[in-house]
């Protein structure tokens, strides 16, 4: 059966990659496919809440009378969208992979292939959560964690130091788990439990993340 736990809740997501520009042809980017971020929004929507979706580049699409969806290119792009909404919502979740560099100079012609080897200067992005973290007020606060090692204490770690209420741990370790593929194995902490799910798809694990804030702000 369907539950309408949130509506009246407005949620902020955001999902997928970030492109940095090189020049006007190349740019730094990551494989994540944004499939977790939209499982969610979608799941949020369905549930009743108001969404606001803030993806980088990212081949899914979506169409919910609910959810509205804007669609950015780099970090900073995606930085200032979501501090656009953030103040007036009551649930934010940072699904995206940002680029944590970008160049520091975008060159205005494509680069030419002169010397042997090539120098880019990268100069660090903003932390778009650690951002939200720090202005947190009335916000539920999720964050996602993808770690190759250490990586229960890595993500408590970011709980504590992002300043969030939730973390979702998932490993690259585990075959069929994160980035592109279309399932998912996650842990989730908060700041008193862990719970641990098994292998599943992105729209089962996007059900089992919003179970859990739900828990949280309903009780
Ligand atoms: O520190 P790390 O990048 O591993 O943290 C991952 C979490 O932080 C994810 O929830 C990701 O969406 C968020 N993040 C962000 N802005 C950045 C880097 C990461 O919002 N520049």
């Amino acid at each position: 059966q369907k539950t309408k736990n949130l509506t009246g809740k407005t949620v902020l997501i955001t999902a997928g990659p970030t492109y940095e520009a090189i020049d006007p042809v190349r740019f730094i980017g990551n494989h994540s496919s944004g499939k977790m971020g939209f499982s969610i929004a979608q799941e949020a929507a369905n549930r009743g809440a108001k969404v606001i979706l803030i993806s980088g580049p990212s081949s899914q699409q979506i169409h919910h009378q609910n959810i509205e969806i804007h669609r950015v290119t780099s970090a900073k792009e995606m930085y200032e969208q979501v501090f656009n909404y953030y103040e007036n919502v009551d649930i934010a979740i940072a699904s995206a992979a940002v680029a944590d560099y970008a160049p520091k100079e975008i060159a205005k012609e494509k680069i030419k292939k002169n010397d042997d080897s090539l120098t880019i200067e990268l100069v660090k992005n903003p932390d778009i959560l650690k951002t939200m973290g720090d202005k947190k007020d009335k916000q539920f606060l999720v964050g996602f964690a993808l770690e190759t090692q250490n990586e229960e204490e890595n993500a408590k770690g970011k709980l504590q130091k992002k300043n969030l209420d939730m973390i979702v741990l998932n490993s690259l370790r585990e075959e069929g788990a994160g980035f592109k593929n279309d399932t998912n194995k996650i842990k989730i902490f908060t700041k008193t439990e862990m719970k641990e799910f098994t292998l599943k798809s992105k729209d089962e694990v996007a059900t089992d993340i919003l179970n859990c804030i739900e828990e949280q702000i309903l009780k």
